[in-house]
């Protein structure tokens, strides 16, 4: 696995691949790597002829009293596991050189940035947007990969990609999750032992509000916010930012359970900010009888 430091060798890498017919695919990731990252190179090494993996820790997305100084970056272990997983190439960019002097154009994905994480982590996915569309440019992709556990992220890439014609598709892939439901994330590190012990309580809450939308086809969206928002409140001291039922593609609030909508919930346990989500798929009511 060769490394990259410079956006000149990952256009060089790229074009490199292009000429040959190949297929490049791409996994950007801020590092501390877990099985999720892993889950997403192995399935971008299934899928593409070529696999590029980044590391870069992005201060734009960091709000100002947020984790970026203390945010874990075990590069040596990080690099390790990329090449075990099977990556081509891994992208370690400089912050001087991905922001130089002088840095003033971003990327705003209006609407579906504005709600959810975006309410109370102000400027956080324009700093997500903005970046990933510089390394989009660097790396320069068929395909590139990304968990659905940042759903809202997700889908603003996905909205960015259609609004500005990145010519890359956006591949979602599903949740990795620990034994006991809780989501893989770099944060669970924060987590204290009688933290971690309560934390998968999130996914059970959540997967009590879809069990509920299985019973209540048609109803409105408030009894099963209602269970869900009980099973977080059995977590000693947690502070929920939010917990929310939105349609799937447009993150438009949920009124009634009926059609294709995700789950979402972002709760504070001690000092660590969780997020978790997922599928909630209503069955009309006449062909749930
Ligand atoms: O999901 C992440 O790790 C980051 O937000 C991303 C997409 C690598 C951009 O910094």
């Amino acid at each position: 696995m060769k490394l990259l430091r410079r956006a000149s060798e990952a256009v060089r890498f790229s074009d490199d691949v292009r000429r040959r017919g190949l297929s490049l695919g791409f996994v950007p990731t801020m590092g501390a790597l877990h099985a999720g990252h892993l889950s997403l190179i192995r399935r971008a090494r299934r899928e593409n002829h070529r696999v590029a993996v980044s590391i870069f820790v992005n201060p734009l997305q960091f709000g100002p009293t947020e984790d970026y100084s203390r945010y874990p970056r075990p590069v040596s272990r990080d690099t390790a596991l990329c090449r075990k997983a099977g990556a081509d190439v891994l992208l370690l960019p400089e912050p001087a050189a991905m922001y130089p002097e002088g840095f003033g154009t971003h990327v705003e994905v209006e609407g579906v940035s504005d709600t959810l994480c975006g309410s109370f982590r102000p400027g956080h996915f324009r700093g997500v947007a903005t970046v990933v569309l510089k390394l989009f440019n660097m790396m320069r992709p068929h395909r590139a990969y990304f968990g659905e556990k940042d759903y809202q992220q997700l889908t603003i890439l996905r909205r960015m990609s259609r609004d500005l014609n990145v010519p890359i598709e956006i591949v979602g892939c599903p949740t990795v999750r620990e034994a006991d439901g809780l989501a893989l994330s770099s944060r669970n590190a924060y987590l204290a032992p009688h933290e971690r012990a309560w934390a998968p309580r999130l996914y059970q809450a959540l997967s009590a509000g879809a069990a509920y939308a299985r019973t209540h086809p048609g109803d409105a969206a408030g009894g099963l916010l209602k269970t869900v928002r009980a099973g977080i409140d059995t977590i000693p001291g947690a502070r929920p930012d939010y917990v929310a039922l939105v349609d799937a593609a447009s993150l438009e609030p949920a009124k009634r359970l009926r059609g294709e909508l995700r789950l979402l919930a972002a709760v504070r346990i001690g000092k660590t900010r969780l997020i978790d989500n997922i599928p909630v798929i209503c069955k009309d009511k006449a062909r749930s009888r």
